[in-house]
């Protein structure tokens, strides 16, 4: 039998199973209501089918294994994080070398090792002379931090973004996105009020005019939606972005939250047109499931902050965690592979994808199969089956794939197998 990591599903009970069901009962007590999709109430009250979610207990390589017992293949690879696989051996002895030697330094006062060689290497792996940074915790952290950095290098406090982007939920991020206008609605009096939402790929005199007429510092892109419905940006766009950007002296920014660190078949997705931003945003695989960010730029860029007196005008406590850190530089050593890796895989799925008829976009290992209504239903049965997949884009019209880069041909024919029976 194959090795845990690399094996077809296996359900031993309903999915999800009555220890599952258990768990996501206890959870519905103790956890804000809006967290969890308790999704089996409403589906009891309209006599659908069972759908609460699973709940995981383990995960290893490419497989997931629930609280009843049951192996699934993980499509999703965790929200993109688990790039070279769940629980990888570098990434979690890397953890644990860490935790024997230092847990937990003190952010910007005192620095450590790990945090410091980490840097070195990210500015040595990021494209053009993006080579300082502003470690954080999460996505939308790196978010907040370019919205920052680019106030205070330009002055100008409008944002551009673009219309189905998701950049995240803090504060900060919230209204950045267009994904969900409910993710916004709720909190539009105490968010940032001047952001502007252009078309995904607008035409360029469009977005020159938008520079022209608004005070805008911030021009902030994924060079590949993934959330939005795995959308790569038109060819030669990114390009007459950064040109308008430069003309006006506004920043660029790419959130390269999700399309980081080999995903879409290169090290960072801006290198399929070789555009450099001002500022670049990562996170998600970067820890290779310890949670770290970190929003790069240019030494100008960085320089806008001045000079640290004493009190850090931006920090947290867990500023460069020396175990994300360690685990960072697992993900960075094993970069160029990992790239390799995503694009082979891409290739083989979107082959056998497109040779049983379907419809397929995206970048790398980073597609959406295009489903329109279906996706969700499709997304939902496949999980029955021992799939995890998620729709994704504004009209959830695409199912999204993101797998570890680590998915076996016999996994990835067995899911292909199981979306063709579905359909
Ligand atoms: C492109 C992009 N940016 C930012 C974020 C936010 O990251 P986090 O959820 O870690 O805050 C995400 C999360 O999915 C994302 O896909």
């Amino acid at each position: 039998m194959r090795p845990l990591g690399q094996r077809l599903p296996l359900l031993r009970s309903p999915v999800p199973g009555p220890r599952s069901r258990a768990a996501i009962d206890r959870l519905a007590r103790f956890e804000c209501p809006a967290i969890t999709a308790r999704r089996a109430r409403r589906a009891q009250a309209l006599g659908a089918a069972h759908d609460d979610p699973i709940v995981w207990a383990e995960a290893i390589g490419a497989n997931i294994v629930d609280a009843d017992g049951n192996l699934f293949v993980d499509l999703c690879a965790g929200f993109g994080v688990a790039t070279l696989g769940h629980r990888d051996p570098e990434i979690v002895q890397a953890a644990r070398d860490q935790a024997e030697l230092l847990l937990h330094a003190m952010g910007d006062a005192y620095p450590d090792l790990t945090r410091i060689a980490l840097l070195e290497e990210l500015a040595h792996a990021a494209p053009g002379g993006l080579c300082q940074a502003i470690l954080s915790l999460s996505g939308a952290d790196a978010i907040d931090a370019a919205v920052k950095t680019a106030l205070l290098a330009t002055g100008r406090t409008g944002v551009i973004t673009f219309q189905a982007s998701y950049h995240g939920l803090s504060l900060g991020a919230t209204p950045l996105g267009a994904y969900k206008s409910a993710f916004v609605e709720p909190f539009r009096r105490i968010v940032h009020p001047d952001v502007r939402h252009l078309p995904f790929g607008a035409p360029s005199s469009m977005v020159r005019d938008a520079l022209r007429t608004q005070q805008v510092g911030l021009v902030l892109v994924e060079p590949v939606q993934a959330r939005g419905g795995c959308r790569p940006a038109p060819p030669g766009w990114l390009h007459d972005l950064r040109e308008a950007c430069t003309r006006t002296g506004t920043f660029l920014a790419f959130d390269e939250v999700y399309t980081g660190f080999g995903r879409t078949g290169r090290a960072f997705a801006c290198e399929h047109e070789g555009v450099i931003p001002d500022l670049l945003c990562v996170g998600k695989s970067l820890g290779g499931g310890y949670p770290i960010s970190a929003c790069l730029g240019t030494e100008a860029a960085m320089a806008a902050w001045g000079a640290s007196r004493g009190e850090a005008l931006h920090t947290q406590t867990f500023l460069g965690h020396p175990i994300g850190c360690a685990t960072a530089r697992v993900t960075l050593a094993r970069l160029p592979q990992t790239a390799t890796a995503c694009a082979v895989l891409g290739e083989s799925l979107r082959r056998r994808l497109t040779d049983a008829g379907l419809t397929v976009r995206g970048k790398g290992a980073l597609l959406g199969v295009e489903l329109g209504a279906e996706s969700l239903r499709i997304s939902r049965e496949l999980l029955q089956r021992g799939f995890l997949a998620l729709p994704a884009g504004v009209d959830a019209e695409v199912l999204s794939l993101t797998p570890p880069a680590c998915l076996t041909a016999a996994q990835q024919d067995a899911f292909v197998h199981a979306l063709q029976e579905l359909l």
